[in-house]
């Protein structure tokens, strides 16, 4: 009988964020220029994946003579494992780098950090479990230190649903049910309360771009090459979204792909 493969969600997906969230480089450049890094820093890349955050600060740190430790943590070893070899170079120059196998939810570091980024991350789990993630993000930072909350949602509140929706689609169509049952993409007046609440103060917009979606970035990632699934995706984004919110997220339709527009944002609050 022919073995279908199950995949379920991070224990299986494996991307490359640089295409499936569209070009980084501008909100990169503004993290690291807003996180003002300074020797003897430690920066933890909370729900870290393979380590994208850690490498573009260790990079910057490489070029400008500074040192700064990091601390990756994610649920999933097939993602944190990942980062071995993405940091590798930066290890060998003498940089410390540890990895942690740990819950966001659960994070057990306390009054260590001194600056903690949560990039994509937030969304990963319900939305009565976000104020959590904060809440152990607060807790792991010292005295006046920062989080940055990296995010992508609509440009209002009801394009943020509509955003959840299309994604939760795609997941679907992808068999990722653990994303079906666990993701909420908050919109940042969510996360601005939430970073209120955890005890947050100056909580402000340090950067705030495009995020272009392209259903055909997602199709080997995804849909595993499956041209079918992404068809049924395209379908059910031509007819569910209304004209107005197609208008609004500026949808383009080639037949085989369509792309639309919402933001990504980076919220920073001092602790
Ligand atoms: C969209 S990826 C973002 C990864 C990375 N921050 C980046 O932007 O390149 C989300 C990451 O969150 C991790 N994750 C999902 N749920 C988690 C949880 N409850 N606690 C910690 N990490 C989690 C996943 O394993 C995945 O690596």
């Amino acid at each position: 009988m022919e073995q279908k493969t199950k995949h379920q969600g991070w224990n299986q997906r494996n991307v490359d964020f640089s295409k499936a969230h569209g070009n980084e480089d501008e909100a990169f450049d503004k993290l690291i220029e807003s996180m003002n890094l300074k020797n003897g820093m430690t920066m933890g890349d909370i729900m870290s994946g393979y380590g994208a955050v850690s490498r573009k600060v260790l990079d910057y740190c490489s070029k400008n003579n500074l040192y700064v430790r990091v601390i990756l943590t994610d649920a999933y070893e097939e993602q944190i494992n990942k980062s071995t070899s993405y940091l590798a170079p930066y290890e060998l120059q003498g940089y410390a780098v540890q990895k942690r196998v740990e819950d966001a939810r659960c994070l057990s570091l306390e009054n260590i950090l001194d600056k903690a980024v949560i990039k994509m991350g937030l969304h990963e789990v319900p939305k009565n479990d976000q104020p959590r993630i904060i809440q152990n993000a607060y807790n792991a930072l010292k005295e006046h230190g920062e989080i940055y909350i990296w995010e992508s949602f609509g440009q209002t509140p009801e394009l943020s649903r509509c955003f959840r929706e299309l994604v939760k689609k795609k997941d679907e169509l992808a068999g990722f049910d653990s994303f079906v049952e666990n993701r909420h993409f908050s919109h940042e007046t969510d996360i601005f309360k939430q970073l209120k609440e955890a005890g947050f103060r100056d909580i402000e917009i340090v950067y705030d771009g495009i995020f272009n979606y392209t259903t055909k970035n997602l199709l080997e990632s995804d849909f595993l090459g499956d041209e079918s699934k992404l068809q049924a995706w395209n379908e059910y984004l031509r007819s569910t979204l209304s004209d107005e919110e197609k208008k609004a997220v500026k949808f383009n339709d080639t037949g085989d792909s369509i792309s639309m527009s919402f933001v990504k944002k980076i919220i920073r609050g001092v602790k």
